[in-house]
């Protein structure tokens, strides 16, 4: 039978491409699962997850907490903002108090590049990186493919660009990643201020001009700005951001073809896209959304397999 070949799901980073399609496969059965009447199977029923949030989160902590859900899994749920770390405990110790409880796995969204991977060497449960600050996001990418293969076929050889806020996106990382190991070509689009030095040296090539971009791929990913994440300003204004890098309805309609829209969500409606082009039929923003139980189901039930 196979399996993945990592024990935690730290980063897109430390998976191959056997990986992936395990894990698409995977999801394929769930993702039936997920539409029968009864959307509940087994196969969690001995396992108890902890969902740890040491960041704001609403579609990510809800997909997981539904896949595990689905999955008959015992779920515990934490936040940072209701718990003794706001009064000076460590990440370890925290952990430990809940694995202590008899916890196999940690779901943990932590604003530090690098929290997953700590943790995966200093406490015993399966840890899955739902989002280490503007590190990686592998759920998310996984998601993302899962939704283009859905839409496209193989994701292979198909053109990819991601629009925005590249320098501060777990998002953009995880997905650049995960998009070259299966094979398709990636550009990445935004200011030059919010594009990361030595970008190119993941194999993905830079285009500041959006028609351009847009006019060469099959899938746009597009992304919110991550204003949290800014100290300072890297561009003008909000409006110019949005006159040079924003989708709207008419540039879809002038391209030569048509190309399929992507947002990880939250979407800022009018910075990065319109609303007429996030609820047109070319997006595919709620497929996403749906497809994130699945994958996510899928990643549970494969990393909880090697727990025994
Ligand atoms: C993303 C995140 O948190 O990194 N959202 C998500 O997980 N759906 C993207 C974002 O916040 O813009």
């Amino acid at each position: 039978m196979s399996e993945l070949s990592v024990n935690h799901l730290l980063g897109i980073k430390y998976l191959n491409k056997n990986d992936i399609n395990l894990i698409f496969e995977t999801a394929d059965h769930f993702k039936e699962v997920i539409n029968r009447s009864i959307k509940k199977v087994p196969s969690l029923r001995d396992i108890t997850i902890a969902n740890i949030f040491f960041e704001n989160s609403t579609r990510t902590k809800l997909s997981f907490e539904l896949a595990e859900k689905r999955l008959s899994a015992d779920v515990i749920n934490f936040s940072a903002s209701q718990s003794s770390v706001k009064k000076g405990e460590t990440l370890i110790d925290t952990v430990n108090n809940i694995l202590s409880m008899k916890v196999d796995m940690v779901v943990m969204r932590h604003p530090n590049p690098g929290a997953g991977v700590f943790l995966s060497k200093h406490v015993k449960a399966a840890i899955v990186n739902a989002g280490d600050g503007a590190h990686e996001h592998p759920t998310q990418a996984l998601l993302d493919s899962y939704s283009i293969r859905e839409k496209l076929g193989d994701v292979g050889g198909k053109n990819v660009v991601i629009v925005g806020d590249i320098l501060h996106s777990r998002v953009a990382l995880s997905n650049i990643l995960a998009l070259k190991l299966q094979g398709a070509n990636v550009k990445v689009c935004g200011p030059k201020t919010l594009i990361p030095k030595h970008i190119e040296s993941l194999g993905v090539t830079v285009e500041t001009d959006l028609r351009k971009a847009l006019n060469w791929c099959d899938v746009a990913n597009m992304l919110r700005v991550q204003n949290e994440r800014m100290d300072i300003s890297y561009f003008p204004s909000t409006r110019e951001y949005t006159q040079q890098f924003g989708v709207n309805k008419a540039l879809l309609q002038s391209l030569d073809k048509e190309i399929v829209i992507m947002h990880p969500g939250p979407i800022n409606r009018g910075v990065e896209i319109t609303s007429d082009v996030a609820d047109s039929n070319q997006s595919i923003i709620l497929d996403q959304v749906e497809n994130g139980v699945a994958v996510r189901m899928a990643v549970l039930y494969l990393l909880a397999s090697k727990i025994k």
